[in-house]
């Protein structure tokens, strides 16, 4: 599925290590799966996706093994480099990208080599999808206005749902779960998590 509608193939990409690339991966792919069947390509050597999902609740691959799942959804979660080529395939191979960014326009603007890459994919395949989506956001504070210019610099649309930094994601990355699977306390998680694969879809 390319145009609209949930992605296939989803790639949580970006140059640098820390931005919640994992994070997010494991989290949107426990929110997909309760739409559709739904696998983790964990893509990245260090293998957090594959120690995070080790009990098993969400169907993990890595390796060769990350390309030819059979679910609705696959969830890619990519190694913190732009040249590393399971990521340059994964790129290649998405239907949808979504790069987590820190509130930070320092960060952002360390992206821009990705960004580029993307952009180059995208003209030559026009139906990738691909946002950057704020990620670990104060709590309580808004984007700082240097952020939202940051954010229109760059030639991928942010989402608008950003993912504030909760101390919930990580409890439930020491626990091996999501957090759809603590209840009332990571509410606000799970809505912020909704509302990006929501917008995903839109
Ligand atoms: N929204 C968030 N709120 C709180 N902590 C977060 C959030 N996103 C990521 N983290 C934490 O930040 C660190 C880096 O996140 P991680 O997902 O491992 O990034 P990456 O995979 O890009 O290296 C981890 O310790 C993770 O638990
Ligand atoms: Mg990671």
């Amino acid at each position: 599925m390319s145009q609209g509608g949930l992605p296939a193939r989803l790639a949580v990409l970006n140059a640098k290590g820390g931005t919640g690339k994992t994070t997010l991966a494991v989290q949107l792919a426990a929110g997909l799966a309760r739409r559709g069947s739904t696998a983790l390509g964990d893509l990245d050597p260090q293998g957090s996706a594959t120690q995070w999902c080790r009990s098993g609740w969400l169907p993990v691959c890595g390796g060769e093994q990350a390309w030819g799942v059979r679910a609705q959804h696959v969830v890619w979660d990519c190694p913190p480099s732009v040249q590393h080529p399971a990521a340059q395939r994964a790129l290649r191979e998405a239907d949808a990208v979504l790069v987590p960014v820190l509130p930070s326009p320092l960060d952002l603007w360390a992206s821009w080599q990705l960004v580029e890459a993307i952009r180059a994919e995208q003209s030559r395949r026009p139906t990738l999808r691909a946002w950057l989506v704020v990620n670990q956001l104060e709590p309580g504070s808004a984007l700082s206005a240097a952020m939202h210019e940051a954010l229109r610099e760059f030639e991928l649309p942010a989402l608008r749902a950003v993912v504030r930094r909760r101390a919930i994601y990580r409890t439930a990355a020491l626990q091996g779960v999501s957090v759809y699977d603590l209840g009332s306390r990571a509410a606000a998680a799970v809505a912020e998590i909704e509302a990006v694969i929501e917008e995903m879809q839109t």
